[in-house]
């Protein structure tokens, strides 16, 4: 395999975010809820094991989310390979996390090449099809990562005595978040490989702090970081600390509209304000040719209250804990994404090029996509 083919090490190993068990039937995917703290996996022997990991988020991240629901409908195959059971497994696996298109997207793939097939051939046609989602989504990746190294070099090349270039990222569009290389850290990655000097801001991204896989992530990979609390990147902003917002996404609209990580938004609104481009990596599965207006049209997933009522982490003993920070009685909403407008956003960084955030734009270089909507 080409250095490039599979990228990201865990101290110092090549590791993927899900792969295929040494049985070839069972899927192992990071236990991502232990992450930063602890490196643990999970092995998946059925769909609803998938589906388990999709709702808890011990796998999470639009495209992550994708394959593992991919390989989901290739466990719920090998126990029972009728139409009745494919289509309660899709319903299953779709039902898990409501915003992130690619889920969607990774499912249909899967049930349009087992449908019209004999029973018995429906396992390994699966596998074939989820194997090559999660391969696609590692070109995919690699490509983003060349295109927003351009963006990254020409801030680089205009930088005083070998200033680094700061960037500033929310969430995690990391490679734990897609199979490998991620898609908003995909062109850091390239750019620290290539010797360019940069500094990224980690935004913590409360309630699940994401942010802190991102830390990790870049920690294990050598790139010099800083984590910041979420409401940090506008003052950084306003002070010339930052060059150059990437954040990744879960759903794209036809004309452009961006949603991912409650939070987004605002960082959009300061860079916009303070004249800092605002980049969103994209790979094309994450488009949703079907809707249009973001706001309007997008699910915005509502999850539990707790995540907003309490914090894990790491206790002075190692153990991981879980305490309460709202008082008792208090009501919280839970809001997981928000919707950056197209006007925002300086360009949507994808495999096929960086492209005006417009329906014309996305249109041209997915004209299969926008025809197949
Ligand atoms: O709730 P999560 O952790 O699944 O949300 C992840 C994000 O919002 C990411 O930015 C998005 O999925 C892009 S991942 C390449």
């Amino acid at each position: 395999m080409g250095r490039y083919d599979w990228a990201m090490k865990v101290n110092g190993k090549l590791t993927r975010s899900v792969w295929r068990e040494p049985d070839g039937r069972a899927v192992g995917v990071i236990d991502q809820t232990l992450l930063p703290h602890r490196f643990g996996t999970l092995r998946l022997a059925t769909v609803d094991d998938a589906a388990r990991a999709i709702a808890t988020m011990q796998v999470r991240g639009a495209p992550l989310i994708g394959a593992v629901a991919a390989y989901g409908l290739c466990l719920a195959l090998r126990a029972d390979a009728s139409d009745e059971n494919l289509e309660r497994a899709y319903a299953t696996l779709l039902a898990t996390r409501p915003t992130a298109i690619n889920l969607k997207w990774a499912l249909d793939e899967v049930m349009a090449v087992v449908r019209n097939i004999p029973r018995e051939r429906r396992v390994a046609a699966a596998y074939r099809r989820a194997d090559e989602i999660c391969d696609e989504d590692v070109a995919i990746n690699l490509a983003i990562g060349r295109n927003g190294l351009k963006l990254i070099d020409d801030i680089a090349r205009k930088k005083q005595n070998g200033a680094p270039v700061n960037v500033l990222t929310h969430c995690n569009a990391g490679w734990l978040a897609t199979v490998d290389w991620g898609t908003a850290t995909a062109p850091i990655y390239l750019a620290h490989d290539a010797g360019i000097k940069l500094r990224v801001y980690v935004d913590e991204t409360r309630p699940r702090n994401q942010g802190a896989l991102t830390a990790w992530e870049l920690g294990q990979h050598g790139v010099p970081h800083t984590y910041i609390a979420d409401n940090t990147g506008g003052h950084l902003m306003q002070h010339g600390l930052v060059d150059m917002v990437i954040v990744g996404t879960d759903r794209v609209t036809a004309q452009g509209d961006v949603c991912n990580k409650i939070g987004t938004y605002l960082k959009a609104l300061a860079a916009k304000d303070n004249g800092v481009p605002f980049y969103v990596a994209l790979p094309s599965p994450t488009i949703d040719f079907s809707v249009t207006d973001g706001v309007a049209e997008t699910p915005i997933e509502e999850r539990g209250a707790d995540e907003i009522e309490t914090v894990t982490g790491r206790a002075a003993d190692g153990r991981l804990e879980t305490v309460r920070v709202a008082p008792d009685g208090t009501s919280a909403a839970n809001y997981s994404f928000d919707v950056t407008p197209a006007r925002l956003v300086s360009g949507l960084i994808t495999e096929r090029g960086v492209l005006a955030a417009s329906r014309a734009a996305l249109a041209k270089a997915f004209p299969e996509r926008a025809a197949a909507k």
